[in-house]
């Protein structure tokens, strides 16, 4: 194990380590629109709470790769932080940080302000620009499945507020649907209007969940990484890309502030990270410990690769355990038929628990090189 990789894991670990000491309890989300826009149909609280420290401990995996750690930031913006199933979990910050959400669904502002309002703060925003935010007032923005929703223009127009609220030497965090999920959801004709113009916005399916009672102007956009270096680079230069594994279908692009209006970068050759897609199916979020061995199941599958994945489970930062896919999940199969390795895409295996003073082990699993865990999920203590 190289010395870079178990240093970033261990700091990895200790941030969510703290982050759970102190936040894995909030009150129920009672309004199931509020879980459906952000976990999908039929989305479970369980969903909302492990999905929200699953991307946040992605979030923090790609601003650590990119040289800045989240506790580097003071000012934090959620831009579109819905329920706030991702700033919850940020509060554990909030001494050395400033955390602000916002979005343009009050009921989600009103039930973010009532449950979540010790540690940070809530605004609710109109369809345009701008915020209620002083120019270079904030240190890192992120914005989870916001710009997967908006048309070309609007997503113009909001790139330019970013750009206008961020600091100078701040980062901008966005999530994307890139190639795989446009392979998946696109009719042919819409693939090859994408694959044209690197961009598409279409009117979402009628039984999707995530835009349901939502304004008609919030449909679903599709991004090329070609697209984002041509149409973004005027006002960011992407610094690092994480696609999968934490977030699922989306990438996230990190990028850092350019001079406004700058010609597009020509050379746009910044870190992109591949990771498989994956989940732990035991344990569940937040499951008891009962006694120090604990069993480990799960499964990942490159999206567009036939290659055998070599996985390290880490517990707590430390690597406990490798192992290959091999194990046979016919649910996988049936969730991806046009995946030929999908129905040998599991592990299973036992962990040691070790000793520690939190409340909580941190549980999660890499592919490849990359540090970035493709799914993590936690372990109470007795
Ligand atoms: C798929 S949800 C994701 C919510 C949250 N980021 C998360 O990961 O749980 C997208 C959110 O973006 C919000 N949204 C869409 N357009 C917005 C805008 N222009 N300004 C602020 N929020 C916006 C929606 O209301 C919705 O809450």
């Amino acid at each position: 194990m190289s010395a870079p990789l178990a240093d970033f894991q261990q700091s990895l670990a200790q941030e969510c380590l703290r982050m759970l000491q102190l936040h894995i309890e909030i009150p129920p989300v009672n309004d199931q629109r509020l879980i459906d826009h952000v976990v999908g149909a039929d989305g479970s609280e369980e969903g909302f709470l492990s999905g929200g420290f699953l991307t946040a401990t992605g979030l923090m995996s790609a601003l650590q790769l990119s040289g800045r750690p989240i506790s580097s930031f003071r000012r934090i913006l959620d831009f579109g932080c819905g329920a706030g199933r991702v700033t919850h979990w940020l509060r554990h910050l909030a001494d050395g940080a400033e955390l602000t959400g916002t979005d343009i669904n009050s009921d989600a502002i009103a039930w973010c302000k009532d449950n979540l309002g010790a540690g940070a703060r809530f605004l609710c925003n109109g369809a345009r620009p701008p915020l209620p935010l002083p120019d270079a007032g904030m240190d890192l923005i992120y914005g989870i499945s916001v710009l997967t929703h908006l048309d070309e223009d609007l997503q113009f127009e909001w790139l330019r507020e970013l750009h206008r609220i961020i600091a100078p030497e701040g980062l901008v965090v966005l999530t994307v649907h890139t190639g795989y999920r446009a392979a998946q959801a696109l009719s042919p004709q819409a693939q090859a209007s994408y694959l044209k113009h690197g961009f598409i916005y279409q009117r979402a399916s009628a039984q999707d969940k995530t835009v349901a009672g939502l304004p008609d102007f919030y449909q679903v956009a599709f991004h090329s990484h070609e697209y984002v270096a041509r149409e973004w680079t005027r006002l960011f230069e992407p610094v690092l890309s994480v696609a999968h594994g934490p977030f699922w279908a989306q990438e996230a692009i990190v990028l850092r502030k350019r001079e406004s209006d700058a010609t597009p970068l020509r050379d746009h050759g910044w870190e992109r990270v591949k990771l498989p897609m994956g989940g732990i199916d035991t344990p569940g979020f937040a499951w008891q410990a009962d006694g120090n061995l604990q069993h480990v199941a799960g499964w990942a599958l490159a999206p567009d690769s036939d290659e055998p994945l070599d996985l390290t489970v880490w517990v707590d930062g430390v690597a406990a355990a490798m192992r290959c896919i091999e194990v046979k999940r016919d649910d996988v199969k049936a969730a991806f038929p046009h995946i030929a390795h999908a129905g040998n895409a599991g592990f299973m295996l036992n962990v040691e628990l070790p000793d520690h003073d939190f409340d909580h082990h941190v549980i999660w699993f890499t592919a490849g090189g990359s540090p970035v865990p493709v799914s993590a999920t936690c372990i109470a203590v007795s």
